[in-house]
């Protein structure tokens, strides 16, 4: 069975992964860096080149491969998870959590990242905005919700106890 971890830039998807499979003995997936691999490109390079549409075909490839995996904790990218079209490759075959963190935590964490293409140019508002929008989705797909944001470490101790 496999973990996947959703929810906004910057609520630490690959640090509370990363922590939660190596207390479970699972392998840590990062789907960007999964998809930067796979691609030769950075996520901001394909953003650039493809433009956003051509991101999430990629993504989608990314998570029909990850979902024929075996025992991996996921972080998979903010925005997968509110795409239907991911959710149903994924549902069957992984548990999927929602990591909700305070979005004044959220926004402190991710606020002039240069590195990810949608909050480049973009305005407190703006991004609160998005995640406004989105969290409607990630409550939808997720098969647990998993307040986080505080200790990390001790998140993963809560988290990774939910599943032994
Ligand atoms: C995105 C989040 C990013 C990355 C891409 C798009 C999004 O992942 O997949 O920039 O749509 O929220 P992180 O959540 O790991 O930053």
């Amino acid at each position: 069975m496999n973990i996947v971890l959703c929810g906004f830039m910057g609520c630490g998807k690959t640090t509370l992964g990363r922590l939660t499979a190596k207390k479970l003995g699972y392998d840590f997936i990062d789907m960007d860096k999964y998809i930067e691999e796979s691609r030769k490109m950075t996520v901001a390079e394909i953003f650039e080149k493809y433009g956003e549409g051509g991101f999430r075909d990629i993504e989608h490839s990314a998570c029909r491969e990850i979902a024929m995996m075996k025992n991996v904790v996921v972080g998979a990218g903010g925005g997968a998870l509110t795409f239907e079209r991911n959710i149903e490759v994924l549902k069957d075959k992984c548990k999927i959590v929602f990591l909700r963190v305070d979005e004044k935590i959220l926004l402190s964490r991710i606020r002039g990242d240069r590195k990810r293409p949608l909050v480049v140019g973009k305005s407190d508002d703006e991004i609160i905005e998005l995640y406004t929008k989105r969290l409607p989705f990630y409550e939808k797909a997720a098969d647990i919700i998993f307040d986080g944001g505080d200790n990390a470490e001790k998140d993963a101790e809560r988290l990774s106890a939910i599943f032994s």
